[in-house]
């Protein structure tokens, strides 16, 4: 009766690499099959494992598919999985160029297509979002953002930092994820006031820093910073400043604090998963947010509504803002 009411979706993974294996471990019986060109890295997933990827694509028994792949390879397995027929799942960046994103948001038809930000799903930036929502910050004023990690020593292959290959640098990695929360939590961006800069890790093509002032379609000034330089390690800060106080999320260790304007602070501070990343890493966290983010897929899938996920246009806007943000502005005297 349940199983009728509420019907399993069947998945086949594209990628067993670190994120797919985390994918898999949350996805557990529904996942029917998976793809790797590396057949020993598939075959650890433990379900049925091919090395082309097209073979999930005819599988009848899967209902959606998770790419989980390297960035450059996105657009061909979203499109041919589109033409399939089947429901997409893609890791960010959604495609590693503009036009290639336009593209897929164009194929789409009536098939769910979902962008894999799962940052969505931290408890503290759940927690922003409420917040704004239910506006107890009064009228936004301004928002603050920062994102960052260690940046390039911190990459496993070449595809993860060379902008010839992922369509630029921190901000397809860690500054997509925040360019998405803004937009999740302020609403559209609609200007741009932009510099983007390498002069960090000098990889060409591939900013290690990006400053930008950005404008919301209510007329919201952002204040927004990616970085490949932040020493301290992976982090995280969205601030929402109204005109009733501010709320902030803080990511690693996740943490909010809600400052009214009148009144005391208040922080959150989530000590159960704190304590299972400073335990099992950062996958820890990172699983709490895919298993979020797939019940929600899968409910966008049954026709229930997309929650907090991130569509195929979110995955779009996110690599236009990038783009916008690196476009140069020349300021000089006449
Ligand atoms: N949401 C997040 O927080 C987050 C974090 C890290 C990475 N990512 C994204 O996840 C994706 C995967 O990253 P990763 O760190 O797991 O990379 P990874 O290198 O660990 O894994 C990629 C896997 O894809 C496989 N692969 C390569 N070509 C293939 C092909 N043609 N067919 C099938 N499999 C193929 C590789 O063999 C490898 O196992 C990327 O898009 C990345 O940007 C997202």
């Amino acid at each position: 009766m349940l199983a009728a009411l509420f019907p399993t979706v069947k998945f086949g993974l594209i990628g067993a690499g670190v994120v797919g294996r985390m994918r898999a471990q949350v996805l557990g019986s529904r996942l029917v099959a998976v793809a790797d060109t590396d057949r020993a890295a598939a075959e650890r997933i433990g379900v049925p494992a091919v090395t082309e990827y097209r073979r999930l694509l005819d599988d009848p028994r899967v209902d959606a598919i998770i790419v989980a792949t390297p960035a450059p390879l996105h657009r061909d397995m979203v499109l041919h999985a589109l033409g399939a027929g089947k429901h997409v799942l893609c890791e960010k960046p959604l495609a590693t160029t503009v036009e290639a994103c336009r593209e897929i948001v164009s194929q789409a038809g009536d098939r769910v297509l979902a962008v894999g930000f799962n940052h969505r799903y931290f408890p503290c930036m759940q927690h922003l979002k409420r917040a704004v929502a239910s506006g107890s910050l009064g009228d936004i004023q301004h928002v603050r953002a920062l994102a960052g990690h260690r940046g390039v020593s911190e990459f496993r292959a070449e595809w993860m930092y060379r902008g010839d290959l992922s369509g630029g640098g921190v901000m397809m990695d860690i500054g997509l994820h925040m360019t998405d929360l803004i937009r999740w939590v302020a609403g559209e961006i609609t200007e741009v006031f932009g510099v983007a800069s390498g002069n960090v890790w000098k990889v060409p093509g591939s900013e290690d820093h990006a400053t930008a002032t950005m404008v919301t379609a209510g007329g919201v000034p952002v204040s927004y910073h990616a970085t490949w330089g932040e020493w301290k390690g992976y982090r995280l800060v969205l601030e929402i400043y109204g005109s009733r106080g501010l709320t902030r999320a803080y990511y690693a260790p996740m943490a909010n604090l809600d400052a009214p304007r009148e009144g005391p602070r208040r922080w959150r501070l989530y000590p159960l998963l704190n304590v299972h990343e400073r335990l099992f890493g950062w996958e820890a966290t990172a699983k709490h947010a895919f298993a979020e983010e797939i019940g929600d897929f899968e409910r966008a899938v049954r026709g229930e509504g997309w929650g907090a996920l991130a569509t195929a246009t979110d995955g779009l806007r996110a690599v236009e803002i990038a783009a916008a943000v690196r476009g140069a502005r020349a300021c000089t005297s006449a």
